[in-house]
């Protein structure tokens, strides 16, 4: 778009249309309402106003350093699940994780102190599951709410003895909006007061229709307190993930979402990802929302430094200026010079955004209805 109806441009500047005619006579350009000026002479009006057309160039060019190309067919190979477990506060969420992370991955470590990054991989024979441990739906919503989707599978934990609570519901329709397959882990079924077919019942009228009552919602009784139940939950959900057929090319620049991150007295920024596209590698350039870095050291859930962190897979990244924000989309790029271009970019972009007022519009709202 290269020029603007005065009309038009009178409208979204908020200013008379007679005044603005004046002022293009005083400028030398002579038209009527109904014709159109170009950007450079709309720009110049603007600017006796003090307002501000700002173009939208710099998207552009964002999108050609980062290059978030589509991927080929022939490129993707299978990546595990992502699953994050969800439910009623006390339906036994972190009981069930530590379930199953305890009877499952070997503790390297004397008296397994594992470093908790809030996600962590767990191997099922030859294959893997990512469990993301969300401590409230706020993670989940604010990732959501960014556009960036994490989560393959969700699994539902419903006490056997408290049944569907408010929690539960809003668990449910976070799932639904996502689009996320759901798998109900009824929880507490070494409880004498337990009624699983309780839960069900409750299930349904949220939508949930139990497989054994005819519908598709995949139900597992279970005990995070004796441990009854959890190589089901696993099973189905290795199930669903391979329904799925999920896929991501491992061979490209990493593309990632950050699930968590905070500064570390003495390692500084620390920033957990998960990786979702390409493998992040140690000594790569990274831009993170408006932060960036080169990777220092990964580390993964046990606590271990590793090289490189393929898709799915969650990593610690140390070697950020800063601390980016849950949900910040990672991309790495071709180096840091570009890494701290981007950042610079998107951090003028931040302040114009905190400082614009009802006089600024940006070429986009001034062309968009053209
Ligand atoms: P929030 O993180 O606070 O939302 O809770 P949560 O859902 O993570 O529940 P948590 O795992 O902390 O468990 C809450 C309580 O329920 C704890 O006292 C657990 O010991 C107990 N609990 C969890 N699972 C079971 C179970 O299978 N059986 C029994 N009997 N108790 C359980
Ligand atoms: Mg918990």
């Amino acid at each position: 778009p290269e020029s603007v109806r005065v009309s038009e441009f009178a409208e979204r500047i908020k200013k008379p249309a007679t005044e603005i005619l004046k002022k293009l006579i005083l400028m030398g350009v002579f038209v009527t309402i109904n014709q159109e000026i170009s950007f450079e002479v709309a720009e110049k009006i603007a600017e006796q106003y003090n307002i501000l057309l700002e173009k939208e160039v710099k998207q552009e060019r964002e999108e050609v350093l980062i290059n978030d190309f589509e991927d080929k067919e022939e490129d993707l190979m299978p990546r595990p699940p992502v699953v994050t477990v969800m439910g009623h506060v006390d339906h036994g969420k972190t009981s069930l994780l530590d379930a199953i992370r305890h009877s499952k991955v070997v503790e390297t470590e004397a008296g397994g102190i594992t470093q908790h990054i809030g996600a962590y991989t767990v191997d099922i024979n030859d294959k893997k599951i990512v469990f993301l441990d969300t401590p409230g739906h706020e993670a989940f919503t604010a990732m959501r709410a960014r556009g960036a989707q994490v989560t393959d599978i969700a699994i539902l934990v419903v006490a056997a003895d408290d049944g569907v609570m408010p929690q539960t519901i809003e668990a449910i329709n976070h799932a639904k909006a996502a689009n996320v397959p759901i798998i109900v882990a009824i929880n507490k079924i070494d409880k004498s007061s337990a009624n699983p077919d309780r839960v069900k019942q409750e299930l349904t009228e949220y939508g949930l229709i139990a497989e054994e009552w005819g519908g598709d919602t995949i139900c597992v009784p279970v005990s995070a307190k004796t441990k009854q139940g959890i190589d089901t939950l696993l099973e189905m959900i290795l199930l669903v993930a391979e329904m799925q057929e999920l896929k991501a090319n491992p061979n490209r620049p990493a593309k990632g979402t950050i699930i968590e991150a905070k500064l570390d007295k003495g390692r500084g920024p620390v920033a957990t990802v998960i990786v979702q596209k390409g493998t992040l590698k140690v000594g790569d350039s990274i831009i993170a929302g408006t932060t960036y870095g080169k990777v220092r050291a990964l580390i993964d859930d046990k606590g271990r430094k590793v090289k490189s962190a393929g898709p799915s897979i969650p990593v610690e990244i140390l070697g950020l200026a800063e601390v980016p924000n849950a949900g910040d989309i990672l991309y790495a790029v071709s180096d840091e010079k570009t890494a701290r271009q981007i950042s610079e970019m998107r951090k003028e972009k931040e302040r114009q955004q905190y400082f614009a007022s009802s006089s600024k519009i940006t070429l986009q709202d001034l062309f968009s209805q053209i």
